[in-house]
């Protein structure tokens, strides 16, 4: 059976643009966050506070914080790496500060430089320190479909990873494929696994959209009763540490698909739609989204 309503998590200002090689005016970005926070979307991942020197563009997350206009009923989100990042954060007013480690060990040392358990260590403060200040925590697992390091990744390791996030106190937890490689086999044999130890109701599907499959992998997360779903206006986005990977499944696809299943998400896709092509022409490029090119040349 599937859900009648998804919560989606719009994720273009952080993983869309933090892969882009020139920087985006800080201006773009406020923009950015401001018109998907008017689409309706309950929660919105604005900003990183990770090292400047390992991803440059989300350098002024504080800017864009500071420079939005906060709507009420959405949450802005934030990936913090550790105390430092979650520190600015707080700072900054974000709602909800996001942890990232790896089902994969080798993933986890070129993205965060430090092996799966230091990761789990580092993040001890930083979730003791979202709890006294009332401020959400959401964990996030890279690479816990397929990694482009190790390949195959089994479930044990990204379910080993949830119970850490959970034992941690993370409100929600996101289950990733970076690489976007998974197809609703494997989708449906992780969920399976993770959702033993996780409410499914905590458990997000972060998919890319590398091969493909993304919107197949999505149906398939929600028939094991997953109903967040992450997703990137236009498909924009990458990881840096993930060569070759392609952005988020594309929210008007997602919202297409959802709308066609007639399951409510509280998003206006025609907004979604004027967004994906707003800022892929800003980008100066063609959408990546296949429901946003088709419905804006309506
Ligand atoms: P490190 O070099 O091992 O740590 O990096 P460090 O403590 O030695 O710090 C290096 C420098 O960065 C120092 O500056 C620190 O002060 C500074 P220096 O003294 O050399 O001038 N620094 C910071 N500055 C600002 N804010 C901070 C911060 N921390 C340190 N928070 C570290 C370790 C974790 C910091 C680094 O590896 C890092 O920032 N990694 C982030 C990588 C990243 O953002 N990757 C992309 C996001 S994850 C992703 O996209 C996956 C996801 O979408 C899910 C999926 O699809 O899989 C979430
Ligand atoms: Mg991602």
């Amino acid at each position: 059976p599937l859900p009648h309503r998804v919560k989606i998590v719009e994720v273009a200002p952080r993983d869309g643009l933090q892969n882009e090689k020139a920087f985006i005016d800080t201006a773009i970005k406020v923009e950015l966050v401001d018109r998907l926070a008017a689409a309706g979307f309950q929660n919105v991942e604005a900003a990183s506070f990770v090292s400047p020197r390992w991803v440059p563009q989300m350098a002024d997350g504080a800017e864009v914080m500071a420079r939005i206009t906060r709507r009420p009923g959405t949450l802005y989100s934030a990936l913090t790496p550790n105390l430092k990042g979650f520190e600015a954060a707080r700072a900054a007013g974000v709602d909800e500060v996001v942890i990232f480690s790896a089902a994969s060990e080798a993933f986890a040392q070129k993205n965060i430089n430090c092996s799966i358990a230091e990761s789990i260590a580092r993040f001890e403060p930083v979730a003791q320190a979202a709890r006294e200040a009332g401020i959400r925590l959401r964990g996030s697992i890279s690479c816990a479909l397929g990694c482009p390091y190790q390949g195959e990744v089994p479930a044990s390791a990204a379910v080993d990873v949830a119970r850490r996030f959970l034992a941690l106190g993370c409100d929600e937890i996101d289950v990733a494929d970076t690489i976007g490689v998974a197809t609703p086999a494997k989708v449906r044999a992780v969920m399976d696994a993770v959702t033993q130890s996780v409410d499914p109701a905590r458990i997000a599907a972060h998919f890319h959209d590398t091969y493909g499959q993304a919107v197949a992998n999505i149906v398939a997360a929600l028939e094991t009763g997953i109903t967040i779903v992450h997703s990137s206006v236009a498909g924009l986005g990458g990881c840096p540490y993930a060569r070759g990977a392609t952005g988020n499944v594309a929210t008007e696809d997602v919202l297409y698909l959802l709308r066609g299943l007639d399951i409510d998400t509280g998003v206006d896709l025609d907004a979604v739609v004027d967004t994906g092509q707003w800022i892929s022409a800003h980008l100066d490029r063609k959408s990546a989204s296949r429901a946003g090119n088709a419905l804006a040349a309506k």
